[in-house]
């Protein structure tokens, strides 16, 4: 596994926001779509390309335009969605597919719920989304279900992470498998009920209000 941390102004600036309490839905929703599209920029370097012959107004050369297939984005639900607006706004022609994981409060452990997901992933670039990478539960479950699904090239995009997840990450996906970790900040721990400390909170209830 390969972690990157977006260490840029705008990044911590952004990100001091969201993390304040009295931070409305609203105006968080607006910032996690900003945090995401500078933290896709980060996660989309290794994307493939292809030569493309072009004419420009003043002669002809060869650019370069993404490859297929297509790259997939899959939210996790249910807070992966506040994601989905500021990684598609970069990638436009990528295909979204969902995943419906819930962790179970007692054990911590990953539940799948839903799945729209193409059986064969093979050769597709997949990113995946869900703003708070904690104890890795879900996150390794979701990783898991593309690599068997035949993708070789997973990247995770998260705002926060705990040092715990990514150890967790670590540990089951090894480095065999090409697993990518963006993320706007470490933080330093996981509290006993699962929560990232400092963290922002629960990001399901801050994005989209408790139901
Ligand atoms: N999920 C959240 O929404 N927040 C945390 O701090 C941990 C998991």
């Amino acid at each position: 596994m390969h972690l990157h941390v977006a260490d840029h102004p705008l990044v911590s600036h952004k990100l001091t926001l969201l993390r304040d309490e009295r931070t409305p839905s609203p105006t968080f929703r607006q910032l996690t779509e900003e945090l995401v599209t500078l933290l896709t920029y980060e996660a989309t370097r290794g994307l493939k390309t292809v030569p493309a012959e072009i004419t420009t107004p003043v002669t002809t050369m060869t650019g370069q335009r993404l490859a297929e297939p297509r790259p997939m984005v899959v939210p996790i639900l249910r807070a992966g969605l506040g994601m989905l607006e500021g990684i598609t706004r970069l990638l436009p022609t990528a295909e979204v597919g969902f995943l419906g994981l819930v962790r179970d409060e007692e054990t911590f452990e990953a539940v799948t719920y839903a799945n729209r997901l193409p059986e064969d992933l093979s050769g597709r670039q997949c990113y995946l989304v869900d703003p708070m990478l904690a104890t890795g539960g879900t996150m390794v479950a979701a990783i898991q279900y593309l690599l068997e699904r035949g993708a070789n090239d997973v990247t995770c995009i998260c705002l926060l992470a705990a040092p715990e997840g990514l150890s967790t990450v670590e540990q089951m996906v090894g480095d065999e498998a090409n697993v990518k970790v963006v993320v706007a900040a470490v933080d330093e721990r996981l509290n006993e009920k699962g929560y990232i400390v400092p963290g922002l909170g629960d990001a399901g209830d801050r994005l989209f209000g408790v139901v």
